[in-house]
Formats: structure tokens, sequence, C-alpha cells
């Protein structure tokens, strides 16, 4: 069998309740889109949070137009029923009739990834709400390039020489390519900065095969203003020349500090939860994560979703970001619970400086 597409193309359009979670109805009628295509291979609908998750194998490559047009009708038709039903931000992708904070709302995240079928191949898509692509950062470099972490990368021979990450700066447009291990100090410069470098594919070393995409698409900066978060996904494969299943979800045992949560403004927990649970509600949080694993059958069949997170080995994970978040809560307004000034969605600031302008004083030095 020829190579094997699996894409993962997700959007919000239209939250129940606020921006909390899906309307089933909206879920079944992505189905109902998907099913009478005709050229998939196999598709799943899944949902995280207010983010409706299109998750398809096909044989047209990445990039395909007629994929990505399918996922764009589905869209429009998902959020014409949205609009139906007046869920909330209905159709802020496309034709806003709702305020978001944002004038073009959350466009599609795109992850695909192209691969020759082994004889077994356990892929996990992760899939993020209320936060951006830089996110995933710091699992992937848990996951790929830290020994703590991932076992193999010492013991493991097939992954022993380690992995190759591409890092995007979106601001610049520019890519960077770090070899890891020898390379991690430098990598980690820029990694360690998520909301301005986000690291967009991995591959094995010893012979560049695929290991992990994610969507890197920055709102903001294809609106051109503060919009929503990005609100991410990612491709995950795993066993036999990768890390183990078991070792791609360690990078999400520790409930690690993301940007987004209320108003896309806040730092605040990463919480590791079931599908079921995937549905923010505390200050709009904390951010979730959901990681649905699936084999790749035969025919590019998607045998799944299993839910890796529904495991009481992390309940754990979510105690600590409970606590996590009352801490940065009673932060209140101030950083760093809040983002920087730059990295918020929403600000005030312009217009509150615009107010008081002629009150700021200059300093007058005075000698000592
Ligand atoms: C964050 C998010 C929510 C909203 C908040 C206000 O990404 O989606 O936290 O920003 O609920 O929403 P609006 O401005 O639509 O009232
Ligand atoms: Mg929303
Ligand atoms: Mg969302």
């Amino acid at each position: 069998m020829a190579k094997i597409t699996l894409s993962v193309i997700k959007a919000d359009i239209g939250g129940y309740v606020g921006h909390s979670s899906s309307h089933p109805d909206i879920l079944a009628r992505a189905e109902e889109n998907l099913k009478k295509a005709g050229f998939l291979l196999d598709f799943c609908v899944m949902r995280c949070g207010d983010d409706l998750e299109l998750i398809m194998t096909h044989q047209q490559g990445e990039d395909n137009e007629k994929i990505h047009k399918l996922a764009w009708d589905t869209f429009i038709d998902c959020t014409n029923l949205a609009k139906k039903m007046r869920l909330y931000g209905a159709g802020q992708d496309i034709l806003s009739d709702s305020f978001s904070g944002n004038v073009k709302g959350m466009g599609p995240g795109v992850a695909e990834i192209e691969f020759e079928q082994r004889k077994s191949d356990p892929v996990i898509i992760f899939m993020a709400d209320k936060t951006s692509p830089g996110a995933w950062n710091f699992p992937l470099y848990k996951i790929f390039a830290d020994p703590f972490n991932t076992a193999g990368l010492v013991i493991d021979p097939s992954i022993h020489d380690g992995f190759k990450f591409e890092v995007l700066d979106p601001y610049k447009e520019e890519t960077i390519i770090f070899s890891a291990p020898e390379e991690i100090y430098d990598m980690l410069v820029f990694i360690g900065a998520r909301e301005h470098y986000i690291t967009r594919r991995i591959w094995r070393k010893s012979d560049n095969e695929i290991a992990a995409v994610s969507s890197t698409q920055k709102l903001a900066l294809i609106a051109g203003k503060y919009v929503g978060k990005d609100d991410p996904v990612l491709i995950v494969r795993a066993q036999s020349g990768f890390p183990a299943v078991g070792e791609v979800l360690e990078g999400f045992a520790f409930p690690y500090l993301v940007a987004g949560w209320m108003r896309g403004s806040h730092n605040g927990p990463f919480m590791p939860t079931s599908f079921k649970e995937a549905n923010p509600t505390r200050f709009d949080g904390p951010p979730r994560v959901i990681a649905a694993g699936f084999q790749i059958g035969d025919e590019g069949k998607l045998v799944g979703p299993r839910d890796m997170f529904d495991d009481p080995s992390f309940d754990r994970t979510r105690r600590m970001a409970d606590e996590m978040a009352d801490y940065m809560r009673r932060h209140g307004p101030f950083e760093p619970h809040r983002l920087p000034l730059a990295d918020m969605e929403y600000t005030t600031l312009p217009d509150v400086r615009k107010k008081l302008e002629g009150r700021f004083k200059k300093e007058v030095k005075r000698e000592v």
C-alpha cells in the first residue's frame, strides 16, 4: 500500500456553553459531512473543549486541496447549525456575529503527517483547548530529548542517536533545525520562549523518519491583531524506533504552565484529562489536553480512539494542576498569572494609556 496521510484539522466553530465545550449535534453534523465525502480512508470526529477536531486518513498527501476543502466545508456547515442553535461565538472563524475579543476568532489549525505504514503503527493525537501552539515545546523536548523522561534515548539502540527538531519563529517566518542531543543547550535558548518559538516537526535522526508534527498557526499573526488562543493539536508516532506510548504520555505527567486560560491572557497549568472531562470551566480553564490513541490498521483504518489520559496514574497530575490553579489564581491581575503585555489576547492598555495622557510626567533627574 502507498503512503498514508493522517490529517488533523480543527476549528472552534461555536461553544456550548460559552467557550467551555461543544454540542453533540455539531459533532454529529461533522460526521455526516465526512461520511459522504467518499475519498477518505477513514475518519474520527472529536472535540476538546469548544474545538471541533476532524481526524482523517487518506492517500492525497499533505496540504491537499480536496482534504482541506472538505474540512473547510464541514466547518461552514457546522457553523450554520451552530448559528441556528445560537451557540456561543458561532462562526467566529467565518462570519462572526458574536464578539469574542477578536475579529476572526479561531481559524482552522492543521497538523498532517504522511508515512509508510509499519507492521503496526501506534499514533497519539494530542488536542488542547485554551492555549497556544508553544504549549507543545515542553513535552516534545521531554519526550524526544530528555533521558530522564524517555528511557529509550539511553537504552534503545533504535533511538539512541536522538532526534532532529524543526523550530519555527512565526514572527520572522523562519525555521531552524536543531540536532538533539548535541545542540540541546542552543535549542533550549529558543524553545524555552514558548510564545516566540514553536516546535513544528521532529524526525528520527538515524533515517529522517517523521516522528511528530504540531499545528503552528498563530491566529494573532494571521489576523494582524489580538485574537483567540490557537488551541493546537499534535501528532506523535510511538513504539519500535520511536519513544514508547508510555514515554510519550510521561511528557505530560507534570502540569507545566502554559499561556492561555481566561481571555487567552493568563498562565495556567496544562491539565491532562479524559475526553469526557475536557470541558474547561473554572476561570475558563485550566487549559486542557486530551490524548487520543490509535492503531493505524489495514487500508488506513483508524482503530481507536483510546482515551489515553483516562487513567488513575494521571490523577495526581490533575490534583497538582488544581493546586497550581489555586496558587496562580491568587495572583489575580498580577504577572506571572497574567501574561506579559505583548502576549495577551485582550488588552485595554492603549485605551487606558490614552485616557491618562498628560498625567504621565517626565521624571526630573535630580543631582545628588
Ligand atoms: C480564551 C477563551 C475565553 C474567552 C472569554 C471571554 O481563549 O476563549 O476565556 O476569552 O470567555 O469571551 P468573550 O470575549 O467572547 O465574552
Ligand atoms: Mg471559543
Ligand atoms: Mg477553544
